[in-house]
């Protein structure tokens, strides 16, 4: 008995790592600092919403990551604490909706610790690594998450300039889907998921675990905005019997009439490259999950499971794509022990899990097992949606 609980938790801790070396640290380090070329210092500062976050606060705060969880050194810069997240067991984080107030330390000073925390960093792992290796892919793991989040806060901050500045001539965005939509047929069976092999994987994505699946069928792609506007057309964002209660509720609190970022002749939307014409083959995005259910309902199918979704995954998509589960332990999970224990598990109630990935996740950050989860009202990421429907 006892041999088997140690060999569940083994499983469920996250993978051993090969090894970090020093050209990877400094190539997802400086991608960071990268993806600020051409922003201001204001550009930097400003807080967009309650939700987002500032480009500077991401700076400062995959650092902290490194600093605190990596090197251990809480009391190395004065102002560390105010880049805590969520990891209470190492102290009170700074206020989520006010990380905006912190024009102190300036951005300057951020990215003077970020060059003396990748110098103690480095030396690190010029030495090996050691005990430390596990956390500094973490860390590594955990900066390529925050440049993907770094581009969607931003594109929200600059969204509601009325200047509708464009970040970048060469702004990444879903790329075109020209193939008509097809429906791929699975019948029942049993399905094994989680993560499989020896590379790097989250937590939340152990142990692999088996799944029953009923008989059903996954669209080929994702959703385009030409297919859409069909529904935003037929006055889908107007009909309350294709909508969940909470969603009905946050549509019309937030007066949603279409997807966010587009114009209100749905001919235009907000990239960042500035306003650009609607291309109608780009997979639908930034839908909340409110969104993406009751676009299937108009359509007469469903939202994925996310066990159908893995079982039938092909890979890096242009966009996340919402599943029907709710983001919940898988059996057998088991927490890390200490603070990193707070990455993910706590966050396991009231959340819905997305799949794939996106045009601005990181290339090779993400697996057919990965999974990303965000509150059902959540629209500013670039999310969107595959549809999927039962068979008999
Ligand atoms: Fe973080």
């Amino acid at each position: 008995m006892l041999a088997a609980l140690r060999n569940q938790a083994r499983d469920a801790a996250p993978r051993k790592c090969e090894g970090v070396s020093p050209q990877r640290y400094v190539a997802i380090r400086s991608a960071t600092v990268d993806l600020c070329e051409g922003l201001s210092a204001d550009d930097c500062q400003a807080q967009g919403m309650p939700d987002a976050s500032p480009v500077k606060w991401h700076l400062a705060h995959t650092t902290w990551f490194f600093d605190t969880l990596v090197l251990g050194g809480e009391a190395r810069a004065p102002f560390a604490s105010l880049f805590n997240s969520y990891y209470r067991s190492v102290g009170a984080p700074w206020p989520r909706a006010q990380r905006g107030l912190l024009t102190r330390p300036s951005l300057d000073e951020v990215l003077a610790w970020r060059e003396r925390v990748d110098r103690d960093v480095l030396a690190l792992l010029e030495g090996g690594g050691g005990a430390a290796t596990d956390h500094i892919e973490l860390g590594l793991q955990h900066e390529q998450q925050h440049q993907e989040l770094l581009l969607a806060d931003l594109k929200h901050l600059l969204s509601q300039n009325p200047l509708r500045p464009a970040c970048r001539p060469t702004a990444p965005r879903p790329r075109a889907e020209a193939a008509p939509p097809r429906w791929i047929a699975r019948p029942a069976g049993l399905v094994e998921i989680g993560h499989n092999g020896d590379g790097f994987c989250f937590d939340n994505e152990l142990p692999r675990h088996r799944v029953w699946l009923e008989p059903h069928a996954l669209a080929s792609r994702p959703v385009t905005n030409g297919e859409f506007l069909e529904f935003v057309r037929d006055g889908g964002y107007r009909n309350p019997l294709l909508w969940l209660a909470d969603g009905w509720e946050a549509a019309q609190a937030g007066g949603w009439q279409r997807p966010l970022y587009w114009s209100a002749a749905c001919d235009s939307a907000f990239t960042l490259g500035g306003d650009q014409p609607l291309r109608p083959d780009e997979p639908a995005c930034h839908l909340s999950y409110y969104e993406a259910d009751a676009y299937a309902r108009w359509v007469g199918a469903r939202l994925p499971r996310e066990a159908e979704w893995e079982a039938g995954a092909a890979s890096h998509g242009e966009v996340w794509e919402w599943t029907a589960s709710a983001y919940a332990a898988y059996p057998g999970y088991r927490a890390p022990a200490g603070p990193l224990g707070e990455y993910n598990g706590k966050f396991m109630c009231n959340q819905l899990v997305l799949r794939g990935g996106s045009c601005v996740t990181p290339p090779g950050h993400v697996r057919p097992s990965y999974r990303n989860f965000f509150p059902p009202h959540a629209r500013w990421q670039f999310s969107g949606v595959r549809l999927a429907k039962d068979l008999a």
